[in-house]
């Protein structure tokens, strides 16, 4: 059997992270996690001590930092340099500045040549991100957008949020999923749209696992390449 690329893009709070695992281990697949890559950098720009929004300090450091992320969606572990950094690039101070480091060209072009290079080798690869389709790997068979109603995302991440202890506010949160996805589809570099060839599957009425049944269809369909 050869392997199979599936490209899965989308805004936050589709469900994307775990779908793209779920699919992942149901087709023995490695895993690929372009947005923590983004937030390996982001945190070796705040380390460094740098303003995020400085563009040409950014640039720099992306130039030289090392980062590794592992494959394995049932153990997704990151890197910055040998140290493991999982946790903390997900924590807020990280979460609020990537969106100024993503949008730096040359951290684009520095890491969309390394996930060309990670997305390539043998058996099947899962690859999630928000320009996977269009510009990271534009001739993947599989493509697939994930969307969700603004009203869904902000009730899920709302609900992530009280369960982890932080306040009930589900009109903040639904403001800023607004303000994110303006910022993401408007912005000049890689903005966040649908490749013309991708599938969008709208998760707002979608358990976790009827997504990926259907993903894992799809992939069926679209290769005929599955274990
Ligand atoms: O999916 P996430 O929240 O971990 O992504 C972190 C940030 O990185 C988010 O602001 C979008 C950005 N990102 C991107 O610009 N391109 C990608 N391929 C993946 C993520």
């Amino acid at each position: 059997m050869t392997g199979v690329v599936v490209a899965i893009d989308g805004p936050a709070g589709t469900g994307k992270s775990s779908v793209s695992k779920g699919l992942a281990r149901s087709l023995g697949a490695r895993y690929l996690d372009t947005g923590a890559m983004y937030r390996i950098v982001t945190l070796a720009v705040l380390r460094a001590g740098v303003d995020p929004a400085d563009g040409e300090a950014v640039a720099s450091v992306a130039s030289t930092v090392r980062l590794s992320v592992s494959y394995d969606p049932d153990s997704d572990r990151c890197y910055l340099g040998a140290e493991d950094v999982s946790v903390e690039i997900r924590g807020d101070e990280v979460t609020r500045a990537v969106s100024a480091v993503s949008s730096v060209p040359a951290v684009r072009a520095r890491l969309v040549a390394l996930q060309r290079d990670m997305a390539q080798g043998p058996g099947s690869v899962v690859v999630e991100g928000r320009d996977i389709g269009t510009v990271v790997l534009p001739d993947a068979p599989v493509k697939i957008f994930l969307t969700a109603s603004a009203e869904t995302r902000a009730r899920r991440r709302n609900d992530q949020n009280v369960a982890s202890g932080l306040p009930d506010d589900y009109d903040g949160v639904l403001a800023d999923v607004r303000r994110r996805d303006h910022l993401d589809s408007t912005r000049a570099v890689s903005p966040l749209r649908t490749a013309p060839d991708a599938v969008v599957v709208d998760t707002s009425d979608m358990t976790e696992a009827q997504v990926i049944a259907h993903l894992l269809e799809l992939v069926r369909q679209k290769s005929g390449a599955v274990r």
